[in-house]
C-alpha cells in the first residue's frame, strides 16, 4: 500500500483538483523527496531531534533530504505523529505502510491515526495522509486537525503520553510557538 498525501476533489477534473503543493512545501532529494505542511504540524519535535543535518532551523532550505541515508530519512519521517512530514521515495524504495488503520488516543490531546486515513472537507476536497493527529478536545480552529488548543484550554482525557521533545519551535512543554512565528513557515 502506498500513502501520499493529496488533495482531490470528488468532482473536479485533475486540473480543478487542488494539489499537495497548494499547501506544502517539498524538499526533494537525490533519492527522497520530503514534503512539510505547517498546518498540520503539533510540534513534538521528533524532526529536529531526528537528524540535525537534514532537519536544521538554521538554515534555509531546513530540510536537506540528501544529508543522511535515505531509510534513516525515512524512518525519521514516519515518527511525525501529524502527517505534516511526508515522504517519496525516488529510488525505488518502499513507501511508508500501515497495517490496517489504527487510533490512538493521546494523553489530554488529539487521537493520532496511522494507516489510510482520508479527511473529506466541507468543499469536497480529500487529503490522503498515513498518519494525522484529530481534535478530540472541540477546540482546533483547524478541525478536523489538531492545532494544540488542547493545551490552552486544559484538556484532560485518558491516553498514550506524547513524547515532547523540547525545541525551538516547542519552547516549553505546554507551549508551542504560533505559526506566525515558525521559521519553516519561510523556508
Ligand atoms: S509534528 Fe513534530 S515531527 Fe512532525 S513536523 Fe511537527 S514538530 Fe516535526
Ligand atoms: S485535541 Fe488538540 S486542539 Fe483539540
Amino acid at each position: 500500500m502506498r500513502l501520499a498525501a493529496q488533495r482531490q476533489s470528488t468532482t473536479g477534473t485533475p486540473s480543478e483538483r487542488a494539489s499537495v503543493g497548494d499547501v506544502r512545501k517539498v524538499y526533494r532529494g537525490r533519492d527522497i523527496e520530503v514534503s512539510f505542511d505547517l498546518d498540520l504540524c503539533v510540534h513534538i519535535g521528533e524532526c529536529l531531534r531526528g537528524h540535525h543535518g537534514v532537519f536544521n532551523l538554521e538554515r534555509r532550505p531546513w530540510v536537506l533530504p540528501d544529508e543522511a541515508d535515505v531509510d534513516a530519512v525515512a524512518e525519521i519521517v514516519e515518527r511525525c505523529p501529524s502527517g505534516a512530514l511526508l515522504y517519496r521515495r525516488l529510488d525505488g524504495g518502499a513507501s511508508e505502510e500501515h497495517q490496517g488503520t489504527k487510533v490512538t488516543p493521546i494523553r489530554n490531546g488529539p487521537l493520532l491515526v496511522t494507516g489510510n486515513v482520508e479527511v473529506r472537507r466541507e468543499d469536497g476536497t480529500i487529503e490522503s495522509l498515513p498518519r494525522a493527529t484529530l481534535c478530540r478536545c472541540g477546540f482546533s480552529k483547524h478541525k478536523p486537525f489538531c492545532d494544540n488548543q488542547h493545551l490552552a484550554i486544559d484538556f484532560q482525557a485518558p491516553g498514550l503520553p506524547f513524547k515532547i521533545h523540547l525545541s525551538p519551535v516547542r519552547p516549553r512543554l505546554k507551549e508551542p510557538i504560533s505559526k506566525s512565528e515558525d521559521p519553516r513557515r519561510l523556508s
